[in-house]
């Protein structure tokens, strides 16, 4: 992709022997967020938000925080530091731009200054939108679908509450809009939180589905990164030890709920999953959320669900005699496959991960879902036009290809 000095093709043969021989991409290496992680944390968050203001819009999702006392705990805080605070309450899982404008209106109506969200990947995506909507001079759905169009955003914090996207830490947002049937992502650097809390023991409460697709999500993000055009072999290894992590975190927090340390290890590898440590000397684009965006985008589904099916469908179609060896790598110095034959331990390591997401309980058919073939169609064609799969993928896909993983996943 780039020219010159930045350039580096790696012709060795490292520890486990990869065949790296592809390009190193030129990289910007930039974490802008303060995350503060462990327990007790939330304690500085009235003086991290201090210097930004006193009103603040406080949003949060169906209810889980006034269930399990975090937001008990949040108000209080702000009462006892002069904080006053508008609620943007109910933000849906899949946000939809319907409330990203009602949360753009009560920030203009009460002059917010600070935006707070406590929640999961979905409040904190709704919260950056509005965050940039605030400032923003027209049709909330076009700055969605052009992100360069936002220049400005209110200073976001947020408290994280389930382990799952990265959003606490990333410049991603993903809005929803329902009337079209899109899910699109919206990704610019303005959409970085400030700071972000990140207490374990927040999570102990999420419910294990919803813990076990949260770690699906994670891992997809190593992996979506991981099997991206480009080679950097200190982020593969990075993401190898992050995936291996995950798999020993997740059934131990789904057997013990309030396990901290298990909590600790998804909430990090939640962050830092799909930061730049992972990505960093990658091109091109990611191949299985684009496909998943749009099953979300027509059935509303939980995100994680979507990739722990697609991702194996989408390996098993892409694998041939180039794709096994970077897959068998994977299958086993992660999965710990045990078998000299590329295409073999690559097949092998890809039924380990299957096996691993019904072993956790997630459903692992589209028609567990109620999706059928309906849309697939359209849904393909979408996938390859908004995520540029036919040019940009690591493997291209067409959109006779997208169809044949929906056709599979089913
Ligand atoms: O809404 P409440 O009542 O809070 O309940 C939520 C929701 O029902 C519940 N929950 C959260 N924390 C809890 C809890 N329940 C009990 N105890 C807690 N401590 O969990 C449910 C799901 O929450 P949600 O925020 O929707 O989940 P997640 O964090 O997985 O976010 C999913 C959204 O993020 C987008 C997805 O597409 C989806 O829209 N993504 C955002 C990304 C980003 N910003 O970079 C990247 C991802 O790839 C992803 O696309
Ligand atoms: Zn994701």
């Amino acid at each position: 992709m780039q020219n010159g000095a930045g350039i580096f093709r790696l012709r060795f043969h490292c520890p486990g022997n990869l065949p790296y021989n592809e390009i190193m991409e030129n990289y910007t290496f930039e974490f802008p967020t303060k995350i503060c992680f462990g327990k007790g944390q939330i304690s500085r968050l009235a003086q991290l938000m201090k210097p930004y203001g006193i009103r603040v819009l406080l949003g949060y999702g169906g209810g889980s925080i006034h269930r399990n006392g975090i937001y008990d705990t949040v108000t209080a805080i702000l009462k006892d530091n002069g904080f006053t605070f508008t609620e943007l309450s109910g933000i849906e899982p899949n946000p939809r731009i319907e409330t990203v404008q009602r949360g753009v209106d009560l920030c203009r109506q009460n002059s917010i200054q600070i935006i707070l969200a406590v929640g999961g990947g979905s409040t904190i995506d709704c919260c950056k939108a509005v965050a940039s909507g605030y400032y923003y001079d027209g049709n909330l759905w076009d700055m969605v679908m052009k992100p360069e169009t936002a220049k400005q955003a209110l200073p976001l914090f947020t408290v994280l509450t389930l382990a799952a996207t990265g959003s606490e830490g990333d410049n991603g947002a993903v809005i929803s809009n329902p009337a079209l049937n899109m899910k699109k992502g919206f990704h610019i650097d303005i959409n970085y939180p400030k700071a972000s809390i990140c207490d374990p023991a927040y999570t102990f409460t999420v419910p294990a589905l919803q813990t076990a697709t949260g770690s699906a999500d994670i891992m997809s993000h190593i992996l979506e990164n991981y099997f991206r055009p480009g080679e950097d072999a200190v982020s593969d290894e990075i993401s190898e030890g992050l995936l291996r992590n995950v798999i020993r975190a997740l059934p131990a927090c789904l057997k013990k709920p309030d396990d901290y340390d298990a909590r600790a290890v998804l909430m990090w590898c939640s962050t830092i999953g799909i930061s730049t440590l992972t990505s960093a000397g990658k091109g091109g684009r990611w191949s299985c959320h684009a496909m998943e965006h749009e099953l979300s985008a027509f059935y509303d589904i939980t995100h994680g669900t979507g990739l722990a099916i697609i991702t194996p469908h989408w390996m098993e179609h892409i694998l041939n005699a180039k794709t096994a060896v970077k897959m068998a790598g994977l299958a086993r110095r992660v999965w710990k496959i045990e078998e000299p034959d590329d295409q073999k331990a690559a097949k092998k390591g890809i039924q380990a991960m299957r096996d691993f997401f019904a072993a956790c309980g997630i459903p692992m058919h589209l028609r567990d879902l109620g999706i059928d073939r309906i849309h697939f169609e359209e849904m393909a064609a979408d996938a390859v036009r908004l995520g540029h799969l036919d040019t940009e993928a690591w493997v291209p896909l067409k959109v006779e290809d997208v169809r044949a993983i929906y056709e599979a996943s089913l």
